[in-house]
């Protein structure tokens, strides 16, 4: 399927929900990410920008404190479900707007954007050049592009870890294809370079090893991590009831545990900042 549909039905009606409920500790999470990513796009006052896949918004709404009321912000999401929470939230404010479209293929004001920002949210497309060059077409011939994707898999712990704990208290999870839309879909510097470069643009990839902070504990991530990721899906393979779930719980936290640190638990991540500008 070429029109990325079963990644709509996906983000709608089963991560849609649980990335609301989630949204508050991923961000925390997930912040030092986003202001990476921002700092690549070089943002300014009044700049016009595109968010892609911006979820429940938190991008967005950082986006436009840096660009002012003579900016203005887009997100664009597939997720009906999280646009709604990204709107709730960003009622009033008259330098954001939200499009529900798909970033592939939506025809996007061209020669608009000053740049085009994504945290994590554009490794989910059936065709990633065509969206790549959907996007480009959108961007001003000075414009950026930047956005953030997952490294490689064995040094991200965020999901290697909850998988192998998963494996150990539910058994074996069916294995997904990492090259597949998803989470490591652009886990590769020489995958992202190829496909902005088939896109006409010139890429640039910093791939940076950091660290994800959860302030609120062990119990706190493992909750999350059951609800989000390896975790959560070996739950639904396995069907698991209330008292395999506590266990997973447990020897999550546990695990968890041997991360904390003064500032919380801290995980390593190997994160894949790519900027691009057109070659043209
Ligand atoms: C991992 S979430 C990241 C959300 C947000 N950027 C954040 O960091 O919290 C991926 C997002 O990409 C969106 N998405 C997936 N495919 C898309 C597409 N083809 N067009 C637009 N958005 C898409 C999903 O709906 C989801 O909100």
């Amino acid at each position: 399927m070429s029109d990325n549909s079963e990644q709509r039905d996906f983000w709608t009606d089963d991560a849609g929900p649980i990335w609301v409920e989630q949204r508050s500790g991923m961000d925390a999470l997930l912040s030092g990410i986003l202001g990476k990513t921002l700092k690549r796009a070089d943002l300014d006052a009044g700049h016009s920008v595109l968010d892609i896949g911006c979820g429940a918004g938190s991008s967005t709404l950082a986006i436009a404190e840096q660009i002012g009321e003579s900016g203005h912000v887009t997100g664009v999401d597939i997720s009906r479900t999280l646009l709604d929470d990204a709107q709730n939230r960003a009622m009033g404010r008259t330098n954001i707007g939200f499009l529900e479209a798909d970033a592939q293929s939506y025809p996007l004001v061209p020669q608009t954007a000053d740049a085009v920002v994504s945290r994590f949210g554009v490794m989910f497309f059936e065709d990633s050049v065509k969206a790549f060059k959907n996007m480009a077409a959108a961007l001003r011939d000075d414009g950026i592009i930047s956005f953030s994707a997952w490294g490689a898999i064995g040094e991200n712990p965020f999901f290697t870890l909850p998988a192998q704990i998963a494996r150990q208290i539910l058994g074996p999870i069916p294995k997904s294809d990492p090259d597949a839309p998803g989470p490591f879909a652009f886990r590769a510097p020489d995958r992202i370079e190829a496909v902005l470069s088939a896109a006409g643009l010139l890429p640039t990839v910093d791939v940076v090893t950091e660290q994800l902070v959860c302030a609120d504990g062990a119990e706190a991530l493992a909750r999350i991590m059951c609800q989000i990721g390896p975790a959560h899906s070996a739950l639904l393979y396995h069907e698991a009831d209330a008292a395999a779930q506590a266990l997973l719980m447990e020897a999550l936290t546990d695990a968890l545990g041997t991360y904390q640190t003064e500032v919380g638990i801290a995980i390593p991540a190997q994160i894949n900042y790519a900027t691009a500008r057109k070659s043209t």
